[in-house]
């Protein structure tokens, strides 16, 4: 299996990160607030991480566009579509859950940490399917600008 090693290295970390965030949140059902802390920094870690070889790499060299079937392209694009908007709430409402936290806002903090987490337990394996559509399953196409990888143009 020959696939490309800057995309394979950011899924791996949304991976880790998603391990990270559904420990954290075991911890805090359990009462450990400390190992929840340390377990959803290292999570926040590997989400930005994942977010910052992704986005040099569409600077960089743009996004792979499908190189499977031409039936499957819609079906693609649209999960993808999912996948983004999944991976963007999450940021933004990652950010703002650490912010919470930090101020010590903790019953807002709580209420939204649970979107937060279950978003980005979504984006994970959503993010994987893509990874496995675009890269192992089929060839991945050619690289293109990433609005143009996106809508499939
Ligand atoms: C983006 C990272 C984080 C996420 C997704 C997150 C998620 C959560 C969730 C889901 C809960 C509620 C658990 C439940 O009762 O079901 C919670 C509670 C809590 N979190 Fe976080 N957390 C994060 C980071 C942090 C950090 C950095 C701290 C420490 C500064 C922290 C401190 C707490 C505390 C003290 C509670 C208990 C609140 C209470 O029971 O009133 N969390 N968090």
């Amino acid at each position: 299996m020959n696939v490309p090693i800057l995309p394979t290295i950011s899924t791996l970390f949304i991976v880790i990160s998603a391990i990270f965030v559904g420990f954290g949140w075991y911890q805090i059902m359990r009462g450990n607030r400390q190992t929840h802390e340390k377990l959803m920094l290292w999570g926040a870690f590997f989400a930005l991480a994942f977010f910052l070889v992704y986005a040099s790499r569409t600077i960089f060299s743009g996004n792979t566009s499908f190189g499977g079937p031409e039936e499957l392209k819609l079906a693609y694009h649209l999960f993808l579509f999912f996948h983004i908007l999944l991976a963007t709430a999450a940021a933004v409402f990652g950010i703002i859950t650490l912010l919470h936290a930090f101020n010590k806002r903790f019953a807002k903090h709580k209420k939204l940490g649970r979107w937060t987490a279950v978003i980005w337990l979504l984006t994970a394996p959503t993010g994987v399917v893509v990874y496995v559509l675009l890269y192992v399953l089929y060839p991945g196409g050619a690289t293109k600008p990433m609005i143009d990888a996106i809508l499939g143009t």
